[in-house]
């Protein structure tokens, strides 16, 4: 006979910033992207999840922020649940609650934390005993870019070639006090337009009808191993532009798809002027910018370079607010 009531089990993720994208899914049954990715791990901003499965429970309750999901969301973590339970051979349904200490209207990367924290309370509180590689092959169903804010630093997810997605997992590269000068400076953008579409769906219209795709296939290998490289140099000067053309290159892919992906607002396109003006004024790379599939942009700059920047770029109208935020842990279990 199977508990009656299993242990509440909490775990808590942060959200990561991808400096090589993932964008493309090879294989939608095992969620395998195209492209391997690589990603900061953001310090301070988690979503710190409990889960507790109960044989009495008739239906998944979950909640998100203090109020009960529905539609979407709630689809999307039932589907998890799903799997967990797949897994351990049993059916109890669950309770899960999740709390994100960021706002998620700030459209930071909360199914990243989400998932990751949801893969880590869920597995455990089901009995399962996942290293953190197991972990990030589960988050990734949850939302691929889960997979890599399981661990902290400096994160490469590999795509892997295999058919059965074995060879398909994230990793730690650098561990979080690689390169403590290294800022993040978020520049949120006042009225960022909510995603209409999430990345997982959006990502396929750009396989289907980007002409430009297949060609930042060929391309990203070199540019993540470059990247790395100038991460593991701790070479600034090297890494701004990289993570720059990387940037560009999502976005062309974005832009060259039918119907075509727009996620800037002309304050986000006048952040990127002003990092470009910055380098060119100073003759050499001081900042680089990236951004996901949303409107707020990441500035990655030395902390020497900090005051004067975030000066610069409060000061660009339609800016909401700068954070100065840093490489941090990656998941982990929280006793209560
Ligand atoms: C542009 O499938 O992880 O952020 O829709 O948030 O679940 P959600 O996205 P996901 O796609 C992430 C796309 C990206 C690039 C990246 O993080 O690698």
């Amino acid at each position: 006979m199977p508990p009656k009531h299993r242990a509440a089990v909490t775990y808590e993720a942060p959200p990561n910033i991808a400096l090589v994208k993932y964008w493309g899914v090879r294989d939608p049954a095992l969620a395998l992207p195209y492209n391997s990715s690589f990603s900061v791990t953001l310090a301070d901003m988690r979503s710190h999840t409990t889960v507790r499965f109960d044989e009495t429970l008739g239906a998944d309750s979950v909640i998100l922020n203090g109020k009960v999901a529905t539609g979407g969301p709630r689809d999307g973590v039932v589907k998890f649940l799903d799997w967990v339970r797949t897994m351990a051979g049993f059916d109890a349904r669950a309770d899960v609650r999740s709390e994100n200490n960021f706002p998620t209207a700030t459209g930071l990367a909360s199914s990243a934390s989400g998932f990751a924290a949801l893969a880590g309370a869920a597995s455990a509180a089901a009995g399962l005993r996942l290293s953190d590689r197991e972990l990030s092959q589960l988050a990734r169903f949850g939302s691929g870019s889960a997979c890599r804010s399981v661990f902290g630093g400096f994160v490469e997810w590999k795509a892997g070639r295999r058919a059965d997605g074995q060879d398909c997992f994230a990793e730690s590269v650098y561990g979080p006090d690689h390169w403590p000068e290294l800022i993040d400076l978020v520049v949120l953008v006042r009225e960022a337009p909510v995603k209409a579409v999430r990345s997982a769906d959006a990502m396929q219209t750009s396989v289907r009808t980007s002409d430009y795709f297949a060609a930042r296939q060929k391309e990203i290998p070199m540019r993540l191993r470059k990247i790395r490289a100038a991460i593991g140099a701790r070479n600034a000067g090297t890494l701004f532009p990289l993570i720059m053309e990387e940037c560009d290159s999502f976005r062309k892919v974005c832009e060259t798809s039918r119907p075509s992906l727009d996620y800037l607002t002309s304050t986000s396109r006048a952040i990127l002027e002003a990092v470009r003006d910055g380098n060119r004024e100073a003759g050499r790379p001081i900042a680089g910018y990236t951004h996901d599939a949303g409107a707020h942009v990441h500035v990655f700059t030395l902390e020497s370079r900090l005051k004067g920047l975030r000066r610069d770029l409060a000061t660009i109208d339609g800016v909401e607010e700068t954070l100065v935020v840093r490489p941090g842990p990656g998941g982990h279990a929280v006793d209560r």
